[in-house]
Order: C-alpha cells, then sequence, then structure tokens
C-alpha cells in the first residue's frame, strides 16, 4: 500500500478516546513512530496492557499489531512525548457546556502542556471539533507560555470518523480536510497523509474548523429532514423507505443519511449541532435551521413513544423488551442515545424493561438502574407486550420472529430504525409499528 519513498514521521497523539485511539493506531499502520498520550493514567495502564476502553471493530488488533512492530507506544507524559515527534495532534474531548458551547478548557491545558515542552519547531495540529478561531487561541496560548522563541505551526485537520467504522473511515476517506498558514505546514501534512491517496482540501484554520462544524451540521439536517417528511408518510400512508429511495438516487441529494428512525445521538451530531448554533449566535446568526433539526429530533423519538401508548393503552406494569442501547450499531457508545429517553420515559410510566445490546451492556449497567440485562435478545421478549427495536445491529436483523412469537405476551414490534419489514411480521401474526410508514 506504501510507496516507498513516503516519509515517516514521529507523531504524538494527545488524548487517547474513540479518535485519539484510532488515528494514533492509524498513523502507525502507516508505518509512522506514534506516541498515545493521555494524562489519565489508568487509561494509559489499561492500554499498555492491551485493553482497549471502548468497542470499536478492528481496533483491537490493530494497536497489538503495531505495538508489537514498535510503531505504537503509550504513555502519560506529554512533555517527552512532544519531545519527540514532528507532529502532535491535539485530540482531546470538547464537551459541551449547559449552553451549548464547547468546553475547550482541555485544549487549552494541552496548548499550555506542548509550550512548556516545544524545544524545536513543531506542528500542532487540532483534531479535536473545535469552534471556528481556536487555532487562533491555540498559538496565542503556546506563544505566550513558550520559553524562547521557538518556532512552530497550528493547523487544522478535522476528523470524519464515523464510530463503528473508524477504521476504515480513516485508511479510506472521502478526502482529506487541512487548515494551514505556512506552507511548512502544508507539506508536513500533504506528506503524512500521501499514503491514503485521498483528495486533501487545504484551507486556511477558521475555514478547516467550520467545514467540520457543517458537515456535522448538514448530515443531523439530513436525518431530521427525512424524519420530517417520515411524519407526513405516516399521516399520507406513503413509504418512507422509498420516499429515501426515489430521493437518494439523484446524485444531488444522495443516498446515505436518509434512513428514518428514532433519531440521531452520539458523542458528535447533538453536541456538535448546539455548538454550531451558539457560533452561529455569537457572530450575529440566529441559525433557526438547526434549532429546528435539533427539535425534529426530539420530537421523533416523543413520538415513537406516543405511538407505543396509543397500542398499548396503560404502560403501568407492561413487559417492554428494548433491543439496542448504543446509540447506532457496531459501538458500545450511549452518549445521547435515543434509547436512554426511552428507558426513562418508560420507567417514569412504570412499565417494566428487560433490554439486550450486544456491546453496551457492560457501559449501560454502570448507570442504568431499574432494569433487566437480558442475555439476549429472546431472552429480553420473555412475556413481553412490546419488543422496542432501538439500534440496528446486524444480528437484530436475523430473529427468528416464530420463536419470538411463541415467547412474547402479545406480539407487538415497534421498529424504531425500520430494520423489518410490515409485510413479514404481519404475516406472522405480529402487529408492527415503523418509521414513516
Ligand atoms: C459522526 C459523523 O458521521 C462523522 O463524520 C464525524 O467524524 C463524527 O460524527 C464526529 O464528529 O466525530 P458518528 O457520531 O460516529 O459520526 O455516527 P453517525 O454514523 O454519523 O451516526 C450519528 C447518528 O445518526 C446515529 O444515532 C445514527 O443512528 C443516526 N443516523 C444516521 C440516522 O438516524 N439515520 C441515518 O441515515 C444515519
Amino acid at each position: 500500500m506504501l510507496a516507498k519513498n513516503d516519509t515517516k514521521f514521529n507523531v504524538a497523539v494527545i488524548g487517547a478516546g474513540y479518535v485519539g485511539l484510532v488515528i494514533s493506531a492509524c498513523l502507525a499502520k502507516l508505518g509512522n513512530k506514534v506516541i498515545s498520550v493521555d494524562n489519565n493514567r489508568k487509561k494509559i495502564e489499561l492500554l499498555k496492557s492491551m485493553k482497549i476502553p471502548n468497542y470499536e471493530p478492528g481496533l483491537e488488533n490493530l494497536v497489538r499489531e503495531n505495538v508489537r512492530r514498535r510503531k505504537l507506544e503509550f504513555s502519560s507524559d506529554l512533555k517527552r512525548a512532544v519531545r519527540k515527534s514532528d507532529i502532535i495532534f491535539i485530540a482531546v474531548g470538547t464537551p459541551a457546556k449547559e449552553n451549548g458551547e464547547a468546553d475547550l478548557s482541555a485544549v487549552e491545558r494541552v496548548a499550555f502542556g506542548i509550550s512548556q515542552a516545544l524545544d524545536a519547531y513543531k506542528l500542532i495540529v487540532e483534531k479535536s471539533t473545535v469552534p471556528v478561531r481556536t487555532g487562533e487561541k491555540v498559538k496565542e496560548t503556546i506563544r505566550r507560555y513558550a520559553k524562547g522563541d521557538i518556532e512552530f505551526d497550528v493547523a487544522s485537520n478535522p476528523e470524519f470518523l464515523r464510530e463503528g467504522r473508524a477504521i476504515s473511515d480513516f485508511l479510506r476517506p472521502d478526502r482529506i480536510v487541512i487548515g494551514v498558514e505556512s506552507k511548512r505546514a502544508a507539506s508536513l501534512l500533504k506528506a503524512l497523509y500521501r499514503p491514503l491517496k485521498a483528495p486533501i482540501v487545504v484551507t486556511d484554520i477558521n475555514t478547516a474548523e467550520l467545514i467540520k462544524h457543517a458537515s456535522n451540521s448538514f448530515l443531523a439536517t439530513k436525518i431530521s429532514f427525512i424524519n420530517a417528511v417520515s411524519m407526513i408518510c405516516e399521516k399520507t400512508g406513503a413509504n418512507i423507505e422509498e420516499v429515501a429511495l426515489g430521493m437518494g438516487l439523484d446524485r444531488r441529494i444522495g443516498k446515505e443519511f436518509l434512513a428514518a428512525g428514532i433519531g440521531w445521538g452520539g458523542s458528535c451530531f447533538p453536541k456538535d449541532v448546539d455548538a454550531f448554533i451558539h457560533i452561529a449566535k455569537k457572530t450575529g446568526y440566529n441559525f433557526r435551521l438547526l434549532e429546528e433539526v435539533r427539535h425534529v429530533n426530539i420530537f421523533q423519538r416523543r413520538h415513537f413513544l406516543e405511538r407505543i401508548k396509543e397500542e398499548l393503552w396503560i404502560l403501568k406494569g407492561k413487559n417492554i423488551a428494548i433491543l439496542g442501547l448504543a446509540f447506532k450499531p457496531n459501538t458500545d457508545d450511549l452518549r445521547e442515545s435515543p434509547t436512554l429517553y426511552l428507558i426513562n420515559e418508560l420507567l417514569e410510566e412504570e412499565a417494566k424493561l428487560r433490554v439486550y445490546d450486544p456491546q453496551a451492556m457492560n457501559k449501560a449497567k454502570k448507570f442504568i438502574r431499574n432494569v433487566k440485562f437480558c442475555r439476549d435478545s429472546y431472552e429480553a421478549v420473555k412475556g413481553a407486550d412490546c419488543m422496542i427495536l432501538a439500534t440496528a445491529w446486524e444480528e437484530f436483523k436475523n430473529l427468528n420472529f416464530k420463536k419470538i412469537k411463541t415467547l412474547m405476551r402479545y406480539p407487538f414490534v415497534a421498529d424504531g430504525r425500520n430494520l423489518y419489514s410490515s409485510s413479514q411480521l404481519g404475516s406472522l401474526g405480529f402487529k408492527y409499528i415503523g418509521i414513516g410508514k
């Protein structure tokens, strides 16, 4: 895959969360020497013993392989990592504050740490999703606290990795965006990414930062749009899946991210849409479109629950099975998962819940109370008056519905991800509701 003359770099990636760990392992795979740094010593110890904190397909093997090849190491020593590296990625968390604004204190802390370690030219790259103009602040911070007049560049290189497909998204990207201020920074990043042979969009730093927020907000808008159309479908008897197909084949629209469901969650869309609304407000622009996008998303799960209630009448004492806890398949991430909303509301109504997820159970057990965690889907649906499909895991696609029918008290499937066909389940004697059909 690699051309012989590809340049290899010493790279530090600060932050060993979802994003940091994936880019560390992938950059190591490309032949660079990577130090993955985190100030959480416990996490670093775990990683050193090859325990990956989050489920991401393929990641554990990639980490093992590159540690063995001595291309990847873990450390909590920021200073040493900075000094040993040519390129330093900042990939720490930027969680949302109460008002939607991104909390950039971790980014500042890392910028300060880098300033203290700076001993020769370094390229410092923001990977974390940050509001436009953060690059300027990072530069200011490093310049202010650095000891001596040492040359450095700051760049922005937003990530477009989807959880659950992060490694292939990294290795086969649609595009790479680099926001730079100098030719030196541009050529370093171009050389780093050359092996991927992907289109590279070179911009200034502010533009690159904005591309990230605009991209995530646009994708969230696309989903909310199709979810809004699903409401019209429900009222008119049209079929949302066919509408999406008919729209998506137009290349200007595109097929992806047109799957109607109980809405978007995760650690990115909710936070980034909020942050973008906040950023716009600060510039004096009221991004009402995005406020509505957020509103549609919340309405979607409420409406789904209303429809379940309509069918079951009284929820108190009803047995409800929930399949899928993670915010989407192929991850154990529960952050902002629409399922958490459903669980809270159903418990509020005193329904009895039996839940199952192929990967997210351990994480869920740490904070979800008053539900029965089940070994598999069949245990979850035992005695149920309703089976809610909340996450479109592959293993839920091929359930044995004949068996499920015998296990449930009332054969009712509420399909929050349009995973099943209403005619198929109907012919087996199930009451079925999907989204927009
Ligand atoms: C998203 C973006 O897709 C990535 O490009 C970006 O890098 C990442 O955020 C980030 O900022 O770090 P991710 O949050 O992992 O990635 O998940 P997506 O695959 O985008 O799904 C987000 C949510 O939308 C999920 O809850 C999913 O179920 C929902 N979704 C997605 C739909 O409801 N319908 C669709 O058609 C697609």
